[in-house]
C-alpha cells in the first residue's frame, strides 16, 4: 500500500518524508489556500522535496484551459501528476494528456461509474472521496470495494487512490480491500504512528533501565 500525504504544508511534508513514509503528495486548491506564501512556489518546493508522484490540480474547467495549465504544471518537475476534475471536459483532457505521456489523477470521484470512465480515458489514478460520501450518509468504503473489484475484473492499470480520509481505520479498511494508495492528512498519519500501549511499554522499559543503572553506575550500551 502506498501512502501519499494530502497537504500543501511543507513542514509536514518534510517531517514525514524524513521518516521515509511519503510515497507521494496530493494537493488541491483548498489545501493550498490554507498555506501562507505563493501557491506556485509551494507547489514547486513540494515537487523538489518529494521524489514520488506529486498531484497538482488544474483550476480551469474547459478543455483548452486545463491543457494549458497541465502543460505549465508539468514543467514544475517530471514527477508531477496533473489532477483533473471528473467532468466531461476533464476526461477529454485526460485522454490527450495520456497520449502526450503526462500522468493524470482524476479527482472528485463519487461513483464506480465515474471511476470506470476515468480509467477508460487513461487516468493513472482515480481519487474517490470517501469521507465526503460518509458525511452524506453513504458508505465511502463500499465505493472503494466496488472500484477495486471492477478494476481487478478487467485488469485496469489505473490505481485507486483513496482520498478524503478522515481517520486511521479508513486506512486499515482500504488496505484490506487492496486499494493501491491512500492519501492522508498529516494529522491522520501522525495518529497512525502512536499507540498508548507503545508509550506505556516504553515508559516501563526506561524505568526498569534506571533501576539497572543504579545497580551498575558505570554501565553503558
Ligand atoms: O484529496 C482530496 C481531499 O483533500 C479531500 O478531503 O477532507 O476535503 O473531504 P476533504
Amino acid at each position: 500500500m502506498k501512502i501519499f500525504l494530502d497537504t500543501a504544508n511543507l513542514d509536514s511534508i518534510r517531517k514525514y518524508n524524513d521518516m521515509g513514509l511519503v510515497d507521494g503528495v496530493t494537493t488541491n486548491p483548498t489545501l493550498l489556500s490554507k498555506e501562507k506564501g505563493n501557491p506556485a512556489e509551494i507547489m514547486r518546493e513540494i515537487v523538489k522535496i518529494i521524489t514520488g508522484p506529486v498531484s497538482l490540480e488544474v483550476v480551469s474547467t474547459d478543455y483548452n484551459g486545463m491543457m494549458e495549465e497541465a502543460h505549465r504544471l508539468k514543467k514544475y518537475g517530471k514527477n508531477v501528476v496533473v489532477k483533473i476534475p471528473m467532468i466531461p471536459e476533464g476526461l477529454k483532457a485526460v485522454k490527450k494528456l495520456k497520449e502526450e505521456g503526462i500522468q493524470t489523477n482524476v479527482t472528485l470521484v463519487f461513483s464506480a461509474n465515474q471511476a470506470v470512465l476515468a480509467a477508460k480515458a487513461g487516468a493513472a489514478y482515480v481519487s474517490p472521496f470517501i469521507g465526503r460520501l460518509d458525511d452524506a450518509g453513504q458508505n465511502g468504503m463500499t465505493l472503494i470495494e466496488e472500484i477495486v473489484k471492477i478494476f481487478k475484473n478487467y485488469n485496469f492499470k489505473t490505481e485507486v487512490l483513496v482520498a478524503s480520509v478522515r481517520h486511521p481505520m479508513h486506512v486499515v479498511e482500504a488496505g484490506k480491500i487492496g486499494a493501491h494508495v491512500v492519501t492522508l492528512p498529516p494529522d491522520i498519519l501522525g495518529k497512525m504512528t502512536s499507540h498508548p500501549l507503545t508509550d506505556k511499554g516504553l515508559a516501563a522499559f526506561l524505568a526498569d533501565w534506571e533501576k539497572v543503572k543504579k545497580e551498575n553506575p558505570k554501565l553503558s550500551i
